[in-house]
Parts: structure tokens; sequence; C-alpha cells
């Protein structure tokens, strides 16, 4: 087996949180270091971003960061997000618009409580060609919990693409075999991305350690398996989207209410090469991390690169921590030793 891998252009991560201000700060450098030439920004920011004017903004704060990343942006499903307001998003170039159930994760208290109320919306963006991303998990009560609130879901899923056939629709991080049927029983517009840590997590994992808690949370061992058999089985279905989701290590120490999120940014690539070797599919990775999204979303306006990535075996050290002060992230598996690393 080869030990080194020369992607074909960079990875193109298709779920990114970078937060805003001093975190912002340092978090975005890290999309490039860590093998990234296309990130597809999240909107739940603080508040989160539910008009053009802001979405626009807070791109150019990252551009004035690291201008050489091509930045896809969204806004966040809500009331004010009209026909009128996708029609101006649409002329902008924002590509998508996220949706937050109400209540089930970071910064999602103003998410959407029922959809109808949505379809006019929904309408317009498949007139509009923007993609709808979803958070695939009903909020807990009732008979719905973290382990099946994916599963319970996936009908909602099935609805919408059925009332909007032509809207593409991202089933956003899957971490359950059956969200993994429910994207492949739909049509060719309904796609999903899958995280890096998701490839390696299950319920064990998170439920003695904050660092690996994240919603939607990590499922059984036959669901990890499932999205390693998607992710390497070279559908274009699957793609990569890190959703890597800095926290402050205070807001993951604190024992009650840890935030949801794991951080993976500094090591996307290294991560998925990692779970990819483990299971013999190398050959796999450069359609899940560089071609398969870039396809569903045909992105017309991608800054040229002119730099590459290329991975090779060797041991790799993850750093405890991002930063220092009251921003200070942990990445996902600290202290722990890759086998593969990205030099750019
Ligand atoms: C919310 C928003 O725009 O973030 N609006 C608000 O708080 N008035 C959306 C919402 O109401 O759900
Ligand atoms: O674990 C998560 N963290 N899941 C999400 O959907 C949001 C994210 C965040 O913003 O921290
Ligand atoms: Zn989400
Ligand atoms: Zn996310």
């Amino acid at each position: 087996m080869t030990d080194t891998i020369t992607l074909s252009r960079p990875v193109a991560d298709f779920h990114v949180h970078v937060r805003d201000g001093d975190m912002m700060k340092l978090v975005v450098p890290t999309i490039k270091s860590g093998g990234v030439s296309l990130a597809y920004i999240m909107p739940n920011l603080v508040p989160p971003l539910t008009c053009v004017s802001d979405v626009l903004a807070y791109k150019s704060r990252l551009e004035a960061i690291d201008p050489t990343i091509t930045y896809l942006m969204t806004l966040y499903l809500s009331p004010a997000i009209t026909p009128q307001v996708i029609h101006d998003a649409a002329k902008a170039g924002i590509t998508g618009v996220k949706c937050y159930p109400a209540g089930v994760t970071t910064n999602s208290e103003h998410g959407v409580a029922s959809y109808a109320p949505y379809y006019p919306t929904f309408a317009a963006m498949e007139q509009h060609d923007m993609v709808l991303n979803l958070h695939g998990e009903c909020p807990s009560g009732n008979h719905v919990h973290v382990l099946n609130a994916e599963q319970e879901f996936l009908p909602t899923l099935k609805d919408i693409h059925t009332r909007f056939p032509k809207l593409r629709i991202v089933l956003e991080h899957c971490t359950s075999a059956a969200a993994i049927q429910a994207v492949k029983d739909c049509g060719p517009t309904v796609a999903a991305t899958i995280t890096a840590h998701h490839l390696f997590l299950t319920i064990d994992n998170w439920a003695g350690n904050a660092f690996n808690y994240c919603k939607p949370v990590a499922k059984f061992p036959t669901d990890r398996q499932a999205l390693l058999e998607a992710a390497t089985s070279a559908s274009a279905k699957f793609f990569f989207g890190s959703d890597s989701a800095p926290h402050p290590i205070a807001n993951k120490e604190k024992g009650n209410g840890a935030a949801a999120g794991v951080f993976t940014q500094t090591h996307v690539a290294a991560y998925v090469a990692e779970a990819f070797d483990q299971v013999g599919k190398l050959d796999r990775l450069n359609g899940f991390l560089c071609e398969f999204g870039r396809q569903f979303y045909n992105v017309p306006q991608e800054k040229p690169t002119n730099w590459t990535v290329v991975l090779k075996k060797q041991q790799n050290v993850v750093p405890a921590l991002l930063g220092q002060g009251p921003c200070a992230v942990a990445p996902f598996k600290a202290g722990e030793t890759l086998n593969w690393k990205v030099e750019i």
C-alpha cells in the first residue's frame, strides 16, 4: 500500500462552524492547514444569521482572515427567511439555508418548530436552486431521545423531498444506519454529509467524555459501520462535512450541560485518512473528500488553488490544545497519535 496520497485538489468541507470574534480568528487559519480549500459555513452565530446583509458581512470577516479559502455561505431558517429573502440571497450568491429544529443543539433556540409554514420558502429555494441543509433530529420529548432523534426525523426528510422533488437537500452529519438507508431511498436531489468523528465514535465514547459529545450523538457500533460503508462506497450521495464545532474547553468541562460539538478542523483530512485506512479503503478517500460534494453543489465561483494536499503515512501527534486563554479548544483525539499527516 502506498504511503503517500496526493489529492486531486484540496478538500471541500461541506459543514463548518468557525464562530465569530476571537474564536473565528483562532479557527479560520486552521481550515487551510487541515487541508481544506472550500468551506461551507454554518449560520448558528449568536444571534443567528437570518438576513442577507449579516451573512455577507460575516463572509467579509472570514475573507479578511484568509482570502484564499472559498467560503460558501448559508442563512439560518427562521420566520425572517421569506421567499423574497431567498430571492435576494440567491442573487447575492448565498448557497444554502440551514434548518435547525428548535432546541436540538448549540444556538438552535431560534430554530424551526413546524415545517409547513416554510413551504413557500422551500418552493422559492427550489426555484432559485438553493440548497436546504437539514439538521436531522426531532427535539427530545415524549418517546424521542438522543438515540432515536435522527431516525424519528427521517419521515420529515422524505416528506419534504416528496413535496419539493427538485429541491436539493443535504441531510447533515448523519449518524445512523437508518439515515443512510433513507438517503439512498430518496432521489438524486438528496445527499448526506458524514463527519470525521462519527467514523470513529460510538455511544461509549461520549457517555463518559464530554469532548466526544456532539449532536447528533454518536450511536451504536452497527451505525458507525454503516457510516464507514457509505463513506467508502464511492456513492456520490455521501460526502465530507466535518461539522467541526469549536467550544472553549471551559464550556466542555462543565459537568452539567456540556456544549455539544467536536472540534476537528486542524486535522480533518488526517482523521478521515486514518478511518479509511483502517478498513483498507484509501482508494475511496479522494472521491469522498474532494469530488462528490463539489459535484452535488456544483459550485460556480470556487477560487483557484495553487496548493496541493499530500497525505503522508507518518506519526502525527494531535496537540492537547489549539490556542490559549479563554478561547482554547481541545481537538478531537487530543494527545493521540494519528498515522497520517497532511503536507501542503
Ligand atoms: C428568530 C430569529 O430571527 O432568529 N426571531 C426572533 O427571535 N424574533 C427566529 C424565530 O423567531 O424563530
Ligand atoms: O454538536 C454540534 N455542535 N452539532 C451541531 O449541530 C451544532 C454544533 C455547534 O454549533 O456547536
Ligand atoms: Zn447540525
Ligand atoms: Zn453543525
